[in-house]
């Protein structure tokens, strides 16, 4: 009998996402299969990966690893496979002819690269990594097309909704994608993205001027990286997020709001011209997005408590606090803007987090990093996305940019 495993790629395979989707596959062994793995440093953890699912393709983003006794484990865990190292073999994970789907679950724009060469080679992207559609939609969204356009064309997209070729891990876009699936686009009103507030919701500005990265660590209802958790407590994250549904579905942004819903049992809703809403519930545990993300259009069993109803209590709903938690202005002012501003946001925010994790900067000092970035893009004047390579330019001007007003808070 052939082997008919979905065989999936998983980048970032260390991470929180890279990890619980590994738990997805023990789960259903039956039906997936690992056969290429990446991740940043954590080389003897790829190690310990490559020899439980018997994968032997592997990449780590650290060049500098190539000359460590980590990569002769590497080479020997891969059993004659290939080891490479750097942000290029990471990217060349997704053209092997044995992956049928990539999970890309890196972090950051560095994983942009990688979405794009996934749709470029007519592969499945199941994305974690928002920051590639936040920097690189214009580019993205136009293969994912090609790609649905291709499997209704070979009789691999399902008869009812969706192709397929771009399926979201994000809890909310995954709630939305689910929602719309039997609906017209012309009848959908508007999308309601869910956010949880974050552990600092309710605070003012002055109560978050102390705040430490411990502080902002502790996130009320997900666990999670440390970069999409500082995103959570500044709701940058649901910034990202209404940029990643703008380019997702096609959605203006005056259609996506943002609603705070602390318990976070609804992913997100959408609203129809009926004035009917057809909300996504479901326990807090992203392997349940992460699963629909490679069994759709089926539904597989999931590892995870079911949601209890008649202990769930009550659900409050809230708007957002946009004065206190500017990120998400900023972020709905770069998605509006459009062009190469989502770019310089993102990189920004990622040189703002990290210096505030490493305690150079304060709290507060990642929006004002970020809106300085940004406006020295606006003077210079916003650009049309025309390539990878002039948008990783772009992200190499703003992280410097954003290094140098870093330097001077430090001061
Ligand atoms: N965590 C969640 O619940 C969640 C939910 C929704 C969306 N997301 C999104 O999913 C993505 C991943 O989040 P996460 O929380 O899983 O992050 P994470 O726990 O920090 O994991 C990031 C992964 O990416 C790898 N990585 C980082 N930089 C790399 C590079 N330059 N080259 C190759 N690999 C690199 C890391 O490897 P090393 O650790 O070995 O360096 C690690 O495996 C983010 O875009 C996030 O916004 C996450």
């Amino acid at each position: 009998m052939s082997d008919k495993r979905r065989r999936i790629a998983v980048l970032g395979s260390t991470g929180s996402i890279g990890t619980q989707t590994l738990d997805v596959v023990r789960r259903h062994s039956d039906k997936l299969e690992v056969v290429a793995l990446a991740c940043g440093t954590r080389g003897a953890e790829l190690v310990a990966q490559a020899r439980e699912f018997g994968v032997r393709w592997l990449a780590l983003g650290d060049e500098r690893l190539a000359s460590d006794a980590i990569a002769d484990e590497l080479r020997a865990a891969a059993q004659g496979g290939s080891v490479g190292f750097g942000p290029q073999a990471v990217a060349d994970l997704v053209k092997l002819p044995d992956v049928d789907v990539v999970v890309n679950a890196l972090v950051g724009e560095a994983g942009m690269r990688a979405s794009y060469e996934t749709l470029a080679a007519g592969k499945v992207l199941a994305l974690a990594n928002k920051e590639s559609l936040v920097v690189g939609g214009d580019l993205i969204m136009p293969l994912a097309a090609k790609v649905d356009a291709q499997r209704r064309a070979d009789g691999v997209a399902p008869d009812h909704g969706p192709a397929g070729a771009l399926m979201p891990i994000d809890s909310e876009h995954g709630a939305i994608y689910q929602c719309l699936i039997g609906e017209s686009a012309r009848e959908v009103s508007r999308l309601w993205v869910t956010a949880s507030g974050g552990p600092f919701r309710g605070r003012t500005r002055e109560q978050l001027q102390g705040v430490t990265a411990a502080d902002a660590l502790k996130h009320p209802t997900w666990n999670m990286g440390a970069k999409i958790t500082i995103d959570s407590s500044t709701l940058m994250n649901k910034g990202l997020g209404v940029i990643e549904a703008h380019h997702l579905f096609a959605m203006p942004y005056d259609k996506i709001s943002v609603v705070v819903q602390p318990q976070s049992a609804i992913h997100s809703m959408v609203e129809f011209s009926d004035g009917s809403v057809k909300a996504h519930l479901g326990t807090t545990d992203m392997r349940i997005p992460i699963q629909y993300a490679l069994s759709y259009p089926e539904r597989w069993d999931a590892p995870v408590e079911p949601l209890d109803f008649t202990k769930l209590g009550s659900l409050e709903f809230a708007a957002p606090d946009t004065d206190t938690f500017r990120c998400l202005a900023l972020a709905r002012h770069a998605g509006k803007t459009g062009g190469t501003l989502p770019c310089v946001m993102n990189a920004a925010n990622e040189i703002a987090v990290a210096a505030f994790l490493g305690g150079r900067i304060g709290y507060l000092d990642i929006a004002a990093c970020v809106e300085a970035a940004m406006d020295a893009h606006e003077r210079d004047r916003v650009q049309q996305v025309e390539s990878l390579d002039q948008l990783e330019a772009l992200d190499r001007w703003a992280r410097r940019t954003a290094d140098a007003w870093v330097e001077g808070a430090a001061r």
